[in-house]
């Protein structure tokens, strides 16, 4: 088997996504059954909650005929017992054809990939990269736009939110022009803006939704991550500063299109589900046929 990890999207060139999109869009046009991982078998290593990356990743390898091998958390496997992620990862790769791992830690991913026989996909490694939830995020952008040369916000928690990071640099590969807004503290990290900048992204940064609604194409919102804040008071301290409104969205593009990685907490009013704008639940079902075309690349 060929051991092709996808640990970063820069793992992927603008061809290779484009290529990756295409084939995820032919499933989903066929209704995406097949027997084309037929008897092969996934290990999902999660050692952070997840609803959606996980499940779709487990409905998209039953889809192809194969089943799942899944540990839950850290406490129901023996690295609660003091076993290394490396140990952990070179047993499992004995057990399974590829890993889709989840870690609280940024970098785990590419350790893990290190120790693994078979391929590694990061499911989001800390604050790092989630490259296959980017895939979805840019499949569903597509759906309603060309990506090139448009205008995308991104809103809320862009320094530690390994979604906003991921996406900011594939969208960086489409000559997109970036709106930031996030609370104080909370903006893109230094390095990270730099690079865009350097690759030729034009980053605009922003006070207020109200400043950037109407001149955007894809509004990207996000939940502040209150898992990575080294204490309940900060966290306070920032939520809530911004939040999506049916009155916030009368000044916006009439094509605009509404993201979120989910899960909301208070970002987006739920009024705001039935607008024409909205596409987040859409988006989240795009992770099947997006992972479908993944898990195709990697193990077959
Ligand atoms: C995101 C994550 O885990 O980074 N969730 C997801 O995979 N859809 C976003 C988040 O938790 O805020």
């Amino acid at each position: 088997m060929r051991t092709q990890h996808i640990i970063s999207i820069k793992d992927f060139d603008r061809e290779g996504i484009d290529s990756l999109l295409d084939k995820a869009a032919l499933i989903d046009r066929q209704k995406g059954r097949s027997d084309a991982l037929n008897g092969k078998i996934l290990a999902t290593l999660f050692f952070e909650p997840s609803t959606r990356t996980r499940m779709s990743f487990e409905s998209a390898i039953a889809r192809l005929g194969g089943t799942t091998l899944s540990v839950g958390s850290v406490d129901a496997c023996s690295m609660a017992k003091g076993e290394t992620l490396a140990d952990t990862i070179r047993v499992v790769s004995g057990y399974a054809d590829a890993i889709v791992i989840r870690h609280p830690r940024e970098g785990a991913a590419r350790l893990a990939a290190e120790f693994s026989s078979v391929p590694v996909i990061n499911a989001g490694d800390g604050a790092g990269q989630h490259p296959s939830q980017t895939l979805l995020d840019l499949y569903t952008i597509r759906q309603s736009m060309p990506i090139e040369g448009i205008d995308v916000a991104l809103v809320g928690d862009l320094r530690y939110g390994r979604t906003a990071h991921s996406l900011a640099f594939a969208l960086s590969l489409y000559g997109v022009r970036l709106h930031t807004l996030s609370p104080n503290g909370l903006e893109l990290p230094e390095t990270l803006s730099a690079d865009l900048r350097e690759s030729g992204m034009e980053i605009i940064a922003h006070d207020a939704i109200d400043d950037l609604i109407g001149e955007v194409d894809v509004l990207y919102v996000t939940r502040v991550q209150r898992e990575r804040f080294p204490d309940s008071a900060s966290y306070f301290n920032v939520s809530s500063s911004y939040r999506v409104t049916p009155e916030i969205l009368t000044g916006a593009k009439e094509h605009l299109i509404i993201l979120h990685p989910l899960p909301r907490v208070d970002e987006i009013d739920p009024r705001v589900d039935d607008s024409p704008h909205a596409r987040y639940f859409e988006q989240s079902r795009n992770g099947v046929p997006v992972r479908m075309a993944m898990l195709r690349e990697v193990m077959q």
